[in-house]
């Protein structure tokens, strides 16, 4: 009876949507249906005995939290340690899901899948995506060999490095940019097309000193991204500056550039202690770093990515990436 199980985690979102007119696919409420119920929605493919559902939260996940996210770490890390779960699914909202999922790869580094999955219609629409997009991840997630934490949308499986929210509409809203999908689900079987995202870079006592962190932090490091711009000055980083911020991200333009007015205040905020990260606002290419360079680059991520990426440094959480 080993690795039997997938445990399906809710946390809200559009894919646990209700609209009061099926026929709209805009107003409507997201986070108003059980997590057990969309499970009874999806196309089955496995019996309901090897899956078990969980509602860690129920959001509509532009307001995603820190203690949401740290409940979440904490229950996924809780369910892959037991020997009868092969994986972990999570419903979640499409607005932040590449930030959740982000942060669960670094916090866990899982050596078993966890793979979120949502939704861009609500779940009472009059052809719903959440129900297939929730299959997919279920078969996703009892692939043999998966292992880290993916995203599954529209049939596509992004890593959480990559993934990125590319559209505001349509059903196959995400991306991985130059990096590409790493598989896609037809006809109900997975075709990779790269491999799972790196397990075991952190051990699973790593995984389980950084939920300790998280768990003992009672207000996280403030860290806020900033955007470069036709025009820009120094004034909301001097503002953050004086509001005692601890990071900045720089969304820069092009290679992470900034505007000198803007460089002038994010140096002096650098020289008063301040973190500061330079990434890009272009949602393709990485920012490459450069002789002159003032600021360090963020290493590929996107300026939501490295805003986790340095708040967790801050706390001294190991980075699973
Ligand atoms: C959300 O992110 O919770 C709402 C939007 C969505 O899921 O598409």
């Amino acid at each position: 009876m080993q690795n039997q199980k997938i445990v399906i985690l809710g946390t809200g979102g559009t894919i646990a949507g209700l609209a009061k007119d099926a026929s709209s696919n805009l107003d409507y409420t997201a986070a108003q249906v059980r997590v057990s119920d969309l499970v009874g929605a999806a196309p089955g493919l496995r019996s309901n005995s090897t899956m078990e559902t969980e509602q860690v939260a129920q959001i509509d996940s532009k307001d995603m939290s820190f203690p949401v996210w740290t409940a979440l770490a904490k229950r996924v890390q809780h369910h892959l340690a037991r020997c009868d779960v092969e994986g972990v699914v999570i419903t979640h909202g499409t607005d932040t899901v590449e930030e959740t999922a982000y942060f669960l790869q670094a916090v866990l580094g899982p050596a078993k899948p966890v793979v979120l999955t949502c939704a861009m219609r609500p779940a009472s629409a009059l052809e719903p995506d959440g129900p297939q997009n929730l299959s997919d991840a279920i078969l996703v997630a009892g692939h043999a060999g998966a292992q880290g934490v993916v995203v599954v949308c529209a049939g596509l499986v992004h890593s959480a490095v990559d993934v990125q929210k590319i559209h505001t509409q349509q059903l196959n809203a995400f991306g991985s940019g130059d990096a590409g999908v790493l598989g896609l689900v037809e006809r109900n079987s997975l075709k990779m097309s790269r491999k799972w995202p790196l397990a075991q870079q952190i051990r699973a006592q790593a995984a389980t000193k950084n939920i300790a962190i998280l768990n003992q932090t009672e207000a996280w490091p403030k860290v806020d991204i900033v955007m470069n711009y036709a025009g820009a000055s120094g004034a909301v980083v001097d503002a953050l500056f004086v509001l005692g911020v601890q990071g900045i991200v720089v969304a820069g333009t092009g290679n992470g550039t900034v505007h000198q007015a803007m460089e002038a205040a994010l140096l002096q905020a650098q020289a008063g202690g301040v973190q500061v990260v330079r990434a890009t606002r272009c949602t393709q290419g990485r920012v490459l770093p450069r002789a002159d360079d003032r600021f360090p680059h963020s290493d590929g991520l996107s300026p939501v990515k490295a805003r986790i990426s340095l708040m967790l440094r801050l706390m001294g959480v190991g980075v699973g990436i």
